[in-house]
């Protein structure tokens, strides 16, 4: 791991909202009387009712509860559009780049966004969406995600995203577990110049979600497209018959404004529920401070909406600060590994969020895909997602940013909201591999593995010990879940699952998940989930999931499968296995590696012992550590002669 600092550049100091000083003062203040910060902060917000009240919350089992600006009003779409007409209407708020360059982009004002949000919402009305239901989208990157986002913010139902590369499966099972009775799709998707099917996936998954009433279809390809009557209906011809007039809802604070699923270390996915106001004013204040947002500026988060760093970072936060947000439709490397920059010429891109993953991948092709695109328009980088290795930090610095720009490492969570841990470019000094220090009213512990909180330079895992406005209110139906999975393994605390290092400057330095979840190119994969997938299948008898190390994707999943007696192990069947995750879950859960094994390691509880075999699949079988617990220690030397790759 590099220590070798970049400090603050002198045209950055020089402007800065923040420096180093004015930091310390922030943080500290944030802690020391966290009442009168938060209430100012909440200035930041327009409201129908001011809240008098600031965090009101337990970690405690007796008396769990989170809530902020509890006694407060407001609407989340008026605060990211109606409060921006009077004084930015003309400006664009949303800079559309669709997936084929030779296409032309489109653009949206913030009050062209008011219309098309208000037409959505009043599409959604007349289709008898009420406050608090839920609405589940499933779009390709297209303009009308977030209108569709807004529009639910706008009359106070909950969106719940489903990521369009998901299966069919996959998405009746989020379909069910928060009983929505819309979806909102699109005819096609398109990525990489490639189709996605998006309404056919929906069809595929009603069998599987009776719930589903109502199906709202975008024509976004013009694609061929089956339309069920009486469930199905082109969004098109509904907005037709609606106004563009649609007052906004007022909402309680604690009012849910988004479900997002997630993936845990046990179980299905959790439906993450985050509230209104503190969800928004925590976007809205990472997002000017980590990012240094200056009004006029093109900002662009290229992470998908069905993250939650799209919702975050693409929609609410840039639009909440009238923002010029820009959305991708497409990928990174297509045509070829020059778009990224491309389009940051195309849109004098100043502000650039992306992940490691998409860097590394296009570090791999070459300079030259860089070099020959100005990027001059460029001022400050940002990532998120994983840990981003010292490699990648420097030529995402010296070759992408010209050695100009600082880059913004941003650590956060699904369950966060938004960031915790990250530079803000006029005040941090940076370090390649570190995303710093703790923004103000961030409290993080690091606790060895009985909870003793460690102090100085030091290496355990990441709590964060008080509520911040951005938090996760609950696990969507299963509130037990949610004490459970968070607040239990060190009492008291917020444990986010992550191992973490703090170095003598008070630097964190995120080492990677503790738990069962893997994070593959940045998105997150409970190892439980792959391996409920495996064992469906009829010739599986059992299934063990861990990750690998991968030049691209960070982590790779490596698969462990015992069949069933009988069935013989073969290359076609490894690809049928792959081809069946891919089916169940998506493409993003299909296993790099698929191992037979006529046993797994487990004890004599018959727990299997995961230690083993991540040692295994990292190639890493000379220190296989104790081995004495196991029920069949035999089953160790199989797995090491017949490993993969
Ligand atoms: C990891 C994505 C190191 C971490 C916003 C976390 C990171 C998980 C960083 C959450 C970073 C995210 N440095 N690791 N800058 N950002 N992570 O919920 O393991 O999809 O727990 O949220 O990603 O993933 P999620």
């Amino acid at each position: 791991m590099s220590e070798s600092l970049y400090p603050v550049p002198e045209a950055w100091a020089n402007r800065a909202r923040v420096d180093a000083a004015g930091y310390a003062r922030l943080h500290g203040r944030s802690l020391a009387d966290p009442g009168s910060f938060w209430l100012e902060q909440a200035k930041r917000l327009e409201w129908v009712k001011r809240p008098e009240l600031a965090g009101d919350w337990s970690f405690d089992e007796a008396d769990f509860h989170i809530r902020w600006f509890a006694d407060g009003k407001l609407n989340v779409s008026a605060n990211c559009i109606d409060r921006h007409l009077a004084t930015r209407g003309n400006d664009v708020a949303i800079l559309w780049e669709p997936d084929a360059p030779d296409e032309p982009s489109r653009s949206y004002t913030y009050r062209q966004l008011h219309a098309e949000v208000c037409r959505f919402a009043n599409v959604l009305k007349a289709q008898g969406v009420a406050k608090g239901d839920r609405v589940t989208v499933y779009l390709p990157m297209i303009p009308e995600a977030a209108f569709a986002l807004l529009a639910c913010a706008r009359i106070g139902a909950v969106h719940s995203v489903v990521f369009g590369g998901f299966s069919p499966e996959a998405l009746a099972g989020r379909i069910t577990d928060c009983d929505s009775k819309i979806v909102i799709t699109a005819d096609e998707g398109r990525r990489g110049g490639k189709k996605v099917p998006l309404k056919a996936n929906v069809d595929a998954a009603q069998q599987h979600a009776p719930a589903m009433q109502t199906v709202i279809v975008v024509k976004a390809t013009g694609g061929d497209v089956a339309m069920q009557p009486g469930r199905d209906i082109w969004y098109h011809e509904a907005a037709a018959q609606v106004s563009a007039v649609c007052p906004p809802e007022p909402m309680g604070a604690e009012d849910p404004l988004f479900l997002l699923y997630t993936s845990g270390s046990t179980g299905k996915p959790k439906g993450v529920l985050h509230t209104s106001a503190g969800y928004l004013l925590w976007v809205s204040y990472t997002h000017e401070l980590v990012f240094d947002y200056r009004p006029g500026q093109v900002y662009w988060c290229a992470a998908d909406i069905g993250w939650v760093t799209g919702h975050s970072y693409i929609v609410y936060g840039p639009l909440a600060n009238g923002a010029t947000t820009l959305m991708y439709e497409g990928v990174p490397n297509w045509p070829d590994a020059s778009r990224i920059w491309q389009v940051v010429d195309r849109h004098k891109v100043e502000i650039l969020y992306t992940a490691p993953t998409a860097l590394r991948a296009l570090m791999a092709e070459g300079d030259e895909f860089v070099a020959k695109t100005s990027r001059e328009s460029l001022r400050l980088l940002g990532t998120v997602g994983e840990p981003i290795n010292p490699e990648a930090w420097r030529w995402y610095h010296d070759v992408v940013g010209a050695g100009r720009c600082p880059i913004v490492d941003t650590w956060w969570q699904t369950e966060t909201g938004g960031a915790l841990i990250a530079p803000l470019p006029g005040a941090t000094a940076l370090k390649p591999g570190s995303a710093t220090l703790p923004l103000p009213g961030v409290d993080p512990q690091l606790v060895d593995a009985e909870g003793e909180v460690l102090h100085g330079a030091t290496e355990g895992n990441l709590c964060i010990a008080r509520s911040w406005p951005g938090q996760m209110r609950t696990v969507w139906g299963d509130h037990a879940r949610f004490f459970q999975t968070y607040f239990t393994t060190y009492r008291g605390k917020y444990f986010t699952g992550d191992g973490c290092r703090r170095d003598a400057d008070g630097y964190y330095w995120i080492t990677g998940r503790v738990d069962d979840v893997i994070n593959v190119s940045g998105h997150r994969m409970g190892t439980a989930e792959v391996e409920s997938a495996l064992v469906l299948h009829p010739k599986v008898a059992e299934a063990a999931v861990v990750g690998m190390p991968h030049a691209i994707k960070g982590q790779g999943i490596y698969a462990y499968v015992t069949l069933n007696s009988g069935e013989e192990p073969s290359d076609d069947l490894r690809k049928v296995l792959r081809d069946w995750v891919r089916q169940e879950i998506g493409p993003i859960a299909t296993p790099d590696a698929v191992q037979f094994a006529p046993g797994l390691p487990k004890t004599r509880s018959g727990k299997i012992m995961r230690r083993i075999l991540r040692k295994i699949a990292e190639g890493d079988v000379s220190s296989l550590g104790d081995t004495s617990t196991l029920a069949d220690p035999a089953v160790v030397d199989n797995l090491v002669a017949n490993r993969v790759g």
